[in-house]
C-alpha cells in the first residue's frame, strides 16, 4: 500500500450541525493524519471550478449552491492507502447506500448534503490538494 495524501472537504451540512470534530475523530481513528486544514466559505466561482468535472450533470447547479451555502473545512489527510481508506470511512456517495458505521450513513442528510468529499484517485488527489493548498501549508 502506498503512503498517500488525499483532499477531504467537510461540507456545509456538517459544519452547520457542528460535526467537524466528530468527523475528524473518525479520520484519525482510521489512521489518517490531518496534515493541513482550513475553514473557508467557497465563492460560486471556486465551487464551480472545483466541481468542473461535473458541470454537465443535472445536479451541478444545486451542488454549487449547496457548497456555497455555509462554511466548509478543507483538509489534506495522509497515511498508508489514504485515498481508499478515506473513501471507506466516508461510505457511499448516497447515504441510503452507505455501509453502517460510515460518516455518510451516520451524518449525511441526502446525496447532495452528504457531509464529506474525498478525492477518488491519486491524480485527482494531487490536483484537488493543489487547488486548495500551497506546499507551505502542508505539514506532515
Ligand atoms: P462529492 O464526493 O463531493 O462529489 C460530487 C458531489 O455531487 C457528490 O459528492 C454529491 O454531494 C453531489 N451529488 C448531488 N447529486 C448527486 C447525484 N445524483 N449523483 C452523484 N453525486 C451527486
Amino acid at each position: 500500500m502506498a503512503f498517500e495524501q488525499t483532499l477531504s472537504i467537510i461540507k456545509p451540512d456538517a459544519t452547520r450541525r457542528n460535526l467537524t470534530g466528530q468527523i475528524v475523530a473518525r479520520f484519525e481513528a482510521a489512521g489518517l493524519r490531518v496534515v493541513a486544514q482550513k475553514r473557508m466559505r467557497l465563492s460560486t466561482e471556486t465551487a464551480e471550478a472545483f466541481y468542473n468535472v461535473h458541470k454537465a450533470r443535472p445536479f451541478f447547479r444545486g451542488l454549487v449552491e449547496f457548497m456555497t451555502s455555509g462554511p466548509v473545512v478543507v483538509q489534506v489527510l495522509e497515511g498508508e492507502g489514504a485515498i481508499a481508506k478515506n473513501r471507506e470511512v466516508m461510505g457511499a456517495t448516497d447515504p441510503a447506500k452507505a455501509a453502517a458505521g460510515t460518516i455518510r450513513k451516520d451524518f449525511a442528510e441526502s446525496i447532495e448534503a452528504n457531509s464529506v468529499h474525498g478525492s477518488d484517485a491519486p491524480e485527482t488527489a494531487r490536483e484537488e490538494i493543489r487547488f486548495f493548498f500551497s506546499e507551505l501549508e502542508i505539514v506532515g
